[in-house]
Formats: structure tokens, sequence, C-alpha cells
């Protein structure tokens, strides 16, 4: 049991020398799905809270992203986001990619799949409400 425990400790400690490389890429502000679509005061605060952490260049990276393996997790969910669209990289949607973000959110929010659950237990506050999930639909709807 105790050699068990000395091991695990041990592994926690090496695997912190494995280090992940945190970006927030520069970006024009007047590239940003803000600054281009205009949205209603409420729906930027649920936005800028629940989603730009994972889907743009500004995340604020928490102190636990610092440590693995959490951090080995937080930045693949952070590249993942990103990849599928960057709301600083607004300018480069085209009316398509629009369209399709618009259909993948809408069902994502109702279902409860965005904000990713994990980051939700771990943000207070950013899990959304029945009221803020028609706010943000009604927006998305209006894109
Ligand atoms: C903790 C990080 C994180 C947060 C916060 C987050 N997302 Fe995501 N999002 C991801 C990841 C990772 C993916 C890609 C993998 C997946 O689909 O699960 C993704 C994918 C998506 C997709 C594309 C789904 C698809 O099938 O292509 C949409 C739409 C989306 N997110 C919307 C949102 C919205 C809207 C919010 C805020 C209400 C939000 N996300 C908050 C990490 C996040």
């Amino acid at each position: 049991m105790r050699r068990t425990l000395i091991f695990f400790v041990w592994v926690m400690v090496l695997i912190q020398f494995i280090r992940v490389e945190y970006t927030n890429p520069p970006s024009k502000p007047e590239n940003d799905l803000i600054a281009i679509t205009n949205p209603p005061e409420e729906v930027q605060k649920i936005l800028k809270s629940s989603c730009y952490h994972c889907h743009s260049n500004n995340t604020v990276w928490p102190w636990y992203s610092q440590i693995a393996p959490a951090s080995w997790w937080i930045k693949h969910h952070v590249d993942e986001g990103r990849r599928h669209f960057n709301f600083s990289e607004w300018h480069e949607m085209d009316a398509r990619h629009v369209e399709r973000f618009v259909e993948e959110a809408e069902y994502e929010v109702l279902e409860g799949d965005m904000p990713l659950p994990p980051f939700t237990l771990m943000h207070k506050g950013t899990k959304l409400t029945e009221q803020q999930k028609d706010v943000l639909i009604t927006w998305l709807s209006s894109l």
C-alpha cells in the first residue's frame, strides 16, 4: 500500500516535467464575433463567460491548467474548441460556415453539451440556465 502510494506520488511529480505550451495567438479586435455581429449585451456576457475560454484566442488559463495531467486535457479542449470555430477569427466564417455553426450550436446548447460539462463543473456560474439558453438560441437564429 505504502509503496503504491510512493510510486503514485513519483509519477505525479515526474509527469510535471512534460510541459504543454499555452498560446493565446494575437488577433485583431475587429475580426471578433462580437465586433462583427454586435450581439445584445446579455448574449455577449453569456458567450464571454461560457464559450470564449475554448472557442477564442482569449483563453483565461486557470491555475490548475499548469498541473499535469489536467494540463494535457485542458489544452486539448481549447485546441479542439478553436479548431471547430474561433470567435476571434470570425471574419473567416463565410455564410455556409455560419449556417453550420448556428445549427450545431443550437443543438449543443439545447442538449446541455456546451459548455463542456467538466468546464462548468470547475467554473461556477457558467452552466447555462434555461433562460440563458433561450436568449442564446434566439440570437443564434438571428445570425
Ligand atoms: C471547455 C471548453 C469548451 C467550452 C467552454 C465550450 N466549448 Fe464548444 N467545443 C469544445 C470542444 C473540445 C469541441 C469539439 C469536440 C466536441 O464536439 O465535443 C467543441 C465543439 C463545439 C461545437 C461544434 C460541434 C460539432 O459537432 O462540430 C459547437 C457548435 C460549440 N462547441 C459551441 C459552444 C458554445 C455555444 C459554447 C458556449 C455556450 C461552447 N461551445 C463552450 C470545447 C468547449
